[in-house]
Formats: C-alpha cells, sequence, structure tokens
C-alpha cells in the first residue's frame, strides 16, 4: 500500500469516527437540522419541561438531550440559541451521588463550560440537571430536574 493510501484511510477512518450521521440522514427526521462542520443534528423543543419530560420528549423524536462533549458543539449550540427567544435549555448529563457528570451511556463527562463568575456548579443537593443559560454567556449551571425549561435534543 503506498503512503497516500495509508493516509486518506486514516482520513476516512477519522470522519467516520468524528461524524456518525450525516446530513441526509439527519433531515429524515422531522423537525431537525444539521450543522455540518460540528456533525450536529439537533432539534430545539421551546416547550418548558421538566428534566424526565424533556428526556422523553427527545426520547420520542429518537434522540438524546444534546450532549455537549466539546468546545466546537458548544459554540454551534451559542450560534443556534442566538436566534432563540429564549435563555435556558437542558442538555445532557446527570451528576450522580458524587460529583462525578455521567452521560446516558454512564461515561463521564470530560468538557465542562461552568458559570464560574456565577459560582457555578454550586452542587447544592438535587441539583443533578445541566442548564446552558444564554443570559450567562451560555454557560453551565447545575439545575433541578423539577425545573420547567426548554431543552435541545440530538441523535447521533
Ligand atoms: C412545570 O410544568 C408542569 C406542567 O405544565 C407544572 O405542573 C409544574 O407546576 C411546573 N413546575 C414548575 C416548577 O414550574
Amino acid at each position: 500500500m503506498t503512503k497516500l493510501a495509508v493516509i486518506i484511510m486514516i482520513l476516512i477512518f477519522t470522519l467516520l469516527l468524528e461524524c456518525s450521521i450525516t446530513k441526509h440522514k439527519c433531515l429524515l427526521h422531522h423537525g431537525f437540522d444539521y450543522v455540518k462542520g460540528a456533525c450536529f443534528c439537533y432539534r430545539y423543543i421551546p416547550k418548558k419541561l421538566d428534566y424526565q419530560g424533556a428526556v422523553d420528549s427527545c426520547a420520542s423524536h429518537n434522540s438524546y438531550l444534546a450532549k455537549v462533549n466539546r468546545g466546537l458543539i458548544q459554540h454551534t449550540l451559542e450560534h443556534i440559541l442566538a436566534q432563540k427567544h429564549d435563555g435556558g435549555v437542558r442538555i445532557q448529563g446527570i451528576r450522580d451521588s458524587g460529583k462525578t457528570w455521567r452521560y446516558n451511556n454512564g461515561k463521564t463527562l470530560e468538557y465542562f463550560n461552568w458559570n464560574e463568575h456565577g459560582h457555578q456548579p454550586d452542587l447544592k443537593p438535587n441539583e443533578v440537571t445541566l442548564l446552558i443559560k444564554k443570559s450567562q454567556a451560555y454557560r453551565w449551571h447545575d439545575d433541578f430536574m423539577y425545573r420547567n425549561l426548554s431543552s435541545v435534543c440530538q441523535i447521533y
């Protein structure tokens, strides 16, 4: 195999790993939009829902709360939310009994964007869910499950 072929194979492999959903596949889902560079297939849910309501709403569209696991996705969401009337949205992540935040699949979150000026996360008992606050420069807050908020669902 030539060097070029190896490089191309690595490139294709990386692209496949990086992006598991195509625009075409994404747009087959009603109400979903696609941000190509970020491989982000999402649906904004303006309806204010508590945590379980948001999870169920995403599930009813075969999706999950959005996984904001790197700066590119955070920036992409900021652009999306800049055009929305409302400020705060639920994203994926739940805190276990300690300070560990986990995705649905049990993996720990490595990327965060806490509103440190707002002393976040304040880790109050029962503040076990995640919220992006537009009014706080899109920084993250930990928040209660019962709070009714808009949300962003993702297919990945
Ligand atoms: C959230 O919404 C539900 C259903 O509309 C309502 O019953 C509940 O009181 C709301 N909770 C809060 C904290 O506003």
